[in-house]
């Protein structure tokens, strides 16, 4: 008897902008690389750009959370099928696909959650990974990422706030596919140890 999964793993890694997901997925893959995983990590964000980037609608990313709610949603479902048929070109039944984004999506108009059930239909998740850090800690390094624009989060209480609903977010997620739900801290300054604990926890998707 055969789970309904993608024919390789699926592990979706989320968190409030600027916890560290990026960071954390760096030392992933090269540490999944010295153990022979084959392992692609690609971001949501990138596939919503990308189509938004040609259709002119955008210049930045942290300009997708701000566009009507019905082309962020036009843009989540397509770059979800995309990241899953390019995945399924590349990896086998021992590979991961490794899908940095969000659970939950700061909009004017309100939470967008990021993995809705048309993304979840897609991506079957083995796995969700909630990245956590401190609140306070979270605003500092958005405030230290000057490359980006996160002023909409709302400081301190904007990230308290948000983290808190994400995680419920996340667990709401996992139910249709029942996914695993892991919550990992990215402590300061040991982005390392985060990626340590996820790499662990991919063992146990091993046939
Ligand atoms: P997205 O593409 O996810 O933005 P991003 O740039 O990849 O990542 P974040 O902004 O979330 O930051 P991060 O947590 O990866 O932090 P980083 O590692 O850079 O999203 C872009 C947009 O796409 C979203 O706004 C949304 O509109 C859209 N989108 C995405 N997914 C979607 C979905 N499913 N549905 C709808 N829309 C979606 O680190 C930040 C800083 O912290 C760095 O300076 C780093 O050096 C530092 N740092 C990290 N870890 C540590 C540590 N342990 N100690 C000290 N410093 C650290």
């Amino acid at each position: 008897m055969e789970a309904d999964r993608n024919p390789f793993k699926v592990v979706v890694v989320t968190g409030v902008p600027g916890v560290g997901k990026t960071t954390v997925l760096e030392h992933l893959a090269r540490m999944a690389q010295q153990r022979g995983l084959k392992l692609k990590v690609v971001n949501f964000g990138d596939y919503m750009l990308e189509t938004a980037l040609k259709e002119g609608i955008v210049r930045s990313r942290d300009e997708l959370r701000r566009l009507p709610l019905r082309r962020q949603l036009a843009l989540q479902t397509l770059a979800a099928s995309r990241m899953v048929e390019d995945a399924s070109r590349e990896l086998g039944e021992r590979d991961f696909l490794v899908v940095d984004t969000h659970a939950l999506v700061k909009t004017p108009s309100g939470y967008l959650p990021g993995l809705p059930f048309n993304v979840i239909e897609k991506l079957k998740p083995d796995m969700i990974v909630v990245v956590e850090a401190e609140p306070e800690v979270v605003a500092e390094r958005q405030a230290r990422d000057r490359g980006r624009f996160r002023a909409d989060i709302g400081g301190v209480e904007g990230v308290r706030e948000l983290m808190e609903q994400a995680r419920v977010a996340a667990i709401a997620s996992a139910v249709r596919y029942a996914s695993t739900v892991l919550i990992v801290n990215n402590r300061e300054g040991a982005p390392e140890e985060a990626a340590l604990r996820i790499l662990e926890a991919l063992g146990g998707l091993q046939p």
